[in-house]
């Protein structure tokens, strides 16, 4: 990236903003792989672009880049606009996504498998006595969903369900019944509940195979989309890819108000997007695998390869969660013409946000959810919008001076053998110097674009309802002149490290006070690659974040640094090479007795290769 771009950068045009009424335009500068500048100047004016059709919303210019600078930016300026550059590497100057590239191949779309009241993700609401999760490699009958080799098999007295959407409601008393029919040990981790030390399923108790264990927790989490997955050490990755997840769904008084407010209907305008990419159905991580963590040439969202589906003109709610092993997508909405389709943050992990933010793009790492609104009242019958993943820097090189994993990382009980002894050369270490070259050929490497699900304009309907200015309430955690905890992400010997330290079952926990608010800083080396850090228990509060690299940076919101996705509440959050991100947590619970959590990197080979530490709060 040239100079002048970065200043342009710091001048940021803002990609996520609160909505507020009037007229906001925004434009960016491109500088393509072409040495093409592209504007795009667009005008979201709620009442303006109530008129207009989504062809006319977006126009663009090129010119080349060798024009004179200054009399460009005087054209712009006399359109009013503030610029933001986008780094070089970036996803403009290829053609945008279409239909015709869907899946990369030209194969017909499938539709998208919507959860109903059963089967594949149905909704479950465990209202009366418990549920039985029967972990097993059975086959789903249904061939509507390819999913993976494992499922969480279900059954009331009428129906079947395979990985069931538990639907709570807040306050709620869940009694849930893990049977393990897998081969192997396995437990089920609720994944941002905040529960107690025995039902959050951190892996200290493991389910041995033929053996059940019994769940038993109030609801006390606020309404958001959580979700369940494995957690027995060594194991978490290969059986999350082999298909063990499912969504959990809170409800309380905010979630029937937006509801209400917008007529939204689940699995009807109301759709959950869990994306997961696969390769084979048999886990099968190289050593690269276990540094990098493993991605897939195929996205499959809620359980569908290549996914469409039929829609009408309104506003839509997507509740995405990317229960990928370690891929990082960055998420945005395309008209068929290759415009950003802007779309409004409602939530994220945590719940409901105070107030809804326009966004053209948000990260959306492994373990995160995101909940959006897309507005199609504008859309014309016959178009096509594609949600997308963008290209992004996934930073892997950073790892240049890295040493090669160790290839029984995962398994083996970790040990120092080798430390004092200069770490081999990295065999990517020589590709480094070009962005891209520093990845193995994959099919789909992390970072690269793809479209995920097309949405298809069917039908046009009157819709009058407006977004809510408020969604929820959220107090801020009180964070001023507490204790500071740092966290180090690094590499060395060949594993992934916080605090120099490798996971071992039984080993010495961090020690919080019950109670107690802390903040935390999670600083992650230079010469390393992003990492999902998710803490079990506690949803917290990004604070800030401090020297965010390009892609990040560009989305920031607020002088603190933060992304409209880290608002809220969250319980993962990316943190980049030479990143730091500073959380606040309240370690208050209504427990008795200390209680036992995990804080771990969500990349799932990272976590089960150790880069996790056992959380004691006493
Ligand atoms: Cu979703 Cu400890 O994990
Ligand atoms: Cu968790
Ligand atoms: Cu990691």
């Amino acid at each position: 990236m040239t100079a002048a771009a970065a200043n342009e950068r710091r001048a940021s045009a803002r990609h996520c903003e609160r909505r507020s009424q009037g007229t906001i335009v925004t434009g960016r500068l491109f500088l393509s792989r072409e040495r093409t500048v592209e504007l795009d100047v667009r005008s979201t004016a709620a009442s303006e672009a109530a008129k207009l059709d989504l062809s006319r919303l977006f126009r663009s210019l090129t010119v080349p880049v060798h024009a004179p600078r200054r009399a460009l930016l005087q054209r712009l300026a006399a359109l009013g606009v503030a610029l933001a550059a986008r780094p070089a590497w970036s996803a403009v100057g290829e053609p945008p996504a279409s239909a015709a590239d869907f899946c990369g191949s030209g194969e017909r779309g499938r539709r998208l498998w919507v959860p109903g009241d059963d089967g594949y993700l149905g909704r479950l609401s465990p209202l009366d006595g418990p549920v039985t999760l029967l972990a097993s490699a059975a086959r789903s009958p249904s061939a509507a969903v390819s999913r993976g080799p494992l499922g969480y098999a279900t059954r009331t007295r009428r129906r079947h369900y395979t990985n069931p959407t538990l639907v709570l409601q807040r306050g709620q008393r869940v009694r849930v019944n893990l049977v393990n029919a897998l081969a192997q040990p396995t437990i089920v981790h609720w994944h941002g509940l905040a529960v107690d030390g025995n039902n959050d399923g951190n892996g200290s108790f493991l389910v041995k195979p033929g053996g059940r264990y019994a769940y038993d927790f109030e609801v006390r989490n606020r309404s958001g989309m959580y979700w369940y997955h494995p957690h027995p050490h060594g194991l978490t990755a290969a059986q999350t890819y082999g298909g063990l997840y499912g969504a959990v769904v809170v409800e309380d008084d905010d979630e029937r108000a937006l509801r209400a407010a917008l007529d939204l209907v689940p699995g009807r305008t109301e759709i959950p997007l869990i994306m997961q990419d696969r390769g084979a159905d048999t886990y099968r991580a190289t050593p690269h695998d276990m540094t990098h963590g493993l991605v897939g040439s195929d996205l499959y969202v809620n359980g569908t390869k290549c996914p469409y589906l039929d829609v009408g003109s309104r506003i839509y709610r997507f509740r995405m969660l990317n229960a990928a092993n370690a891929r990082t997508l960055l998420i945005a909405f395309r008209t068929a013409k290759g415009a950003l389709l802007p779309f409004t943050l409602i939530g994220n992990d945590g719940g409901l946000l105070p107030a809804p933010m326009r966004c053209e793009r948000a990260f959306l790492a492994t373990a995160e959810r995101i909940d959006v609104l897309l507005d199609l009242r504008d859309a014309a019958v016959g178009d096509s919008i594609l949600l997308q993943t963008l290209a992004f820097d996934a930073m892997h090189l950073e790892m240049a001076h890295a040493a090669p994993a160790d290839p029984h990382a995962g398994h083996a009980a970790p040990t120092d053998a080798h430390a004092g002894h200069s770490p081999p050369a990295d065999p990517h270490a020589a590709h480094a110097h070009s962005a891209g070259m520093h990845l193995p050929a994959s099919a789909w490497p992390d970072g690269a674009p793809r479209a995920l699900l097309e949405l298809r304009v069917r039908q046009r309907i009157a819709f009058d309802r407006a977004i809510p200015e408020r969604l929820s309430t959220l107090p801020p955690i009180a964070a001023s002149s507490v204790a500071e905890r740092t966290f180090r992400l690094g590499f060395a010997d060949g594993r992934w490290r916080i605090n120099d330290r490798v996971f071992e079952m039984g080993m010495p926990p961090i020690e919080v006070q019950r109670g107690k608010v802390e903040t935390w800083l999670i600083r992650n080396d230079p010469s390393s690659m992003p990492h999902a850090m998710h803490l079990h228990g506690f949803p917290f509060e990004v604070l800030g974040r401090e020297k965010s690299p390009g892609d990040v940076a560009a989305l920031e919101i607020d002088p603190q640094g933060r992304l409209a996705t880290d608002l809220g509440r969250k319980d993962t959050v990316l943190v980049w090479p030479g990143e730091s991100v500073r959380v606040a947590v309240d370690f208050s619970h209504p427990y008795a007795g200390p209680q036992a959590y995990l804080f771990h990197c969500h990349n799932l080979e990272h976590e089960d290769g150790g880069m996790m530490l056992p959380v004691a709060v006493v």
